[in-house]
């Protein structure tokens, strides 16, 4: 895998960058990726039960390597890449990144300026009934706006806008994720946080295969109230 092979996956958002590619499956390929990562990232690989979650972490990983040392200017397994404690992979100095892959693909959003979260969803994905998860994280001005997840595209449309947003602050599903009200608006979503109007949350719809659904989010956690803080995720810096 080279930055040659990711290339066309480049879309241009609010000054930041997403990236897509399709989750490798061709051994060769796969090994290319594999000397991309550190000897503790193959370690990791080598360690998933199931071929296609290792294929899905080396794919993402080897991408966010590719990009940072093409931006950064040194090799892909010098990149220094470190964990917050929620989870959040970081890169030291100078970008913000965020990872996410579903069904066969992976995508990956940079920015200079702001934290990033990025999701991708499989609209009709294996195993998912969009009911039980409306059920379980949505709050109720969402529930409604899904029909109570019997409109399988808007629930998908709100979970993944959802999510972009708490992995852009960092938290990912360990939040009160009823305290945040994520409604679809054109291309992108009004956000309220405990019913007050989050106007700077910058959510947007993105362009991938049909069947997916993918939302970047560009977020400024210092924007959130103290309470606001509090009802998501005390966490949250
Ligand atoms: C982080 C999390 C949101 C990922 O969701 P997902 O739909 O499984 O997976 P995605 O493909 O979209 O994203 C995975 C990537 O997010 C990144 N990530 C991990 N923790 C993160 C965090 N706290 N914030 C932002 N990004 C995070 C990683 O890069 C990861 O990919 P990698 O492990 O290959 O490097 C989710 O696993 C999480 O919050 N987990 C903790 C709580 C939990 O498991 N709750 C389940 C009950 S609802």
């Amino acid at each position: 895998m080279s930055i040659e092979d990711v290339k066309q996956g480049e879309v241009q958002r609010m000054k930041s960058q997403v990236w897509r590619m399709e989750i490798l499956t061709d051994g060769h390929r796969m090994e290319k990726a594999l000397g991309l990562l550190t000897p503790d990232e193959r370690q990791r690989a080598a360690r998933y039960h199931h071929e296609e979650d290792r294929r899905r972490f080396v794919t993402g990983r080897a991408l966010v390597r590719c990009l940072l040392s093409k931006k950064l200017g040194i090799e892909a397994q010098q990149v220094v890449l470190t964990q917050t404690a929620m989870g959040k992979p970081e890169v030291s100095a100078a970008y913000f990144f965020n990872v996410s892959h579903a069904g066969g693909q992976v995508i990956v959003g940079l920015s200079q300026t702001h934290p990033v979260g990025i999701d991708i969803e499989q609209v009709s994905a294996p195993n998912v009934d969009w009911k039980d998860v409306v059920g379980a994280v949505f709050s109720p001005e969402e529930i409604a706006s899904c029909r109570r997840g019997e409109d399988a595209l808007a629930a998908c449309a709100i979970w993944t806008a959802k999510e972009a947003l708490l992995k852009a602050w960092g938290c990912g599903l360990n939040a009160n994720t009823k305290a945040l009200t994520i409604l679809p608006d054109g291309s992108s979503f009004s956000v309220r946080c405990q019913g007050a109007p989050m106007t700077d949350a910058n959510l947007t719809l993105l362009d991938v295969p049909s069947g997916y659904l993918a939302v970047l989010a560009l977020a400024d956690v210092n924007t959130l109230t103290i309470e606001g803080r509090a009802a998501i995720n005390p966490q949250i810096m």
